[in-house]
């Protein structure tokens, strides 16, 4: 099973919408193995964000993202990174496709309602970035052979 980081921006929170779009991952059957709320600083998002530090957007970035707290969110799931990135649509939201996250929610390249991991590799490290090990809970998924075929788990 691949794990894969979940970011719930502050401008989704401020709207109301944090609930709906948690509920669309557990919809697909991705499970939340970590949740934490927090406020991010300048210093945090200068290394999650420092492919993007050169773009004149960035300091526009960084407020958005430091206006209200995030949702830091771990889903579990079988090839979750992908899956989980692809729920989400294209960055720029006016390009996403209806249907995807961004496609339903905003019109926005920057306001794009979630963060998420774009590799196994990134994920890994991103979520080292924002949890420790005891945030993870193990718990049991009954529903799992509803979910997936035997050789998918
Ligand atoms: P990026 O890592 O390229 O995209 P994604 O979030 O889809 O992985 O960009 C990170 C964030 O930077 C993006 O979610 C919103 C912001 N951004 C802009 O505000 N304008 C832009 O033109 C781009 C490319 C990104």
């Amino acid at each position: 099973m691949e794990r894969t980081l979940v970011i719930i921006k502050p401008g989704t929170l401020q709207r109301g919408l944090a609930g709906e779009i948690i509920s669309r991952f557990e919809k697909r059957g991705l499970k939340l193995v970590a949740m934490k709320m927090k406020q991010l600083d300048q210093k945090i998002l200068d290394v999650h964000y420092a492919h993007l530090k050169e773009k004149p957007f960035f300091p526009w970035l960084c407020d958005g993202m430091m206006a209200a707290p995030v949702i830091l969110c771990c889903w579990e799931g079988f090839e979750a990174v992908k899956v989980v990135r692809e729920m989400a649509g294209a960055t720029n939201a006016r390009k996403a496709v209806p249907g995807t996250i961004r496609g339903d929610y905003s019109m926005s390249a920057q306001e794009n309602i979630v963060h998420t991991s774009d590799s196994l590799e990134n994920a890994a490290i991103e979520l080292d970035r924002f949890f420790t090990p005891e945030d993870y809970c193990d718990y049991p998924s009954p529903l799992n052979s509803y979910l997936y075929a035997p050789d998918e788990k």
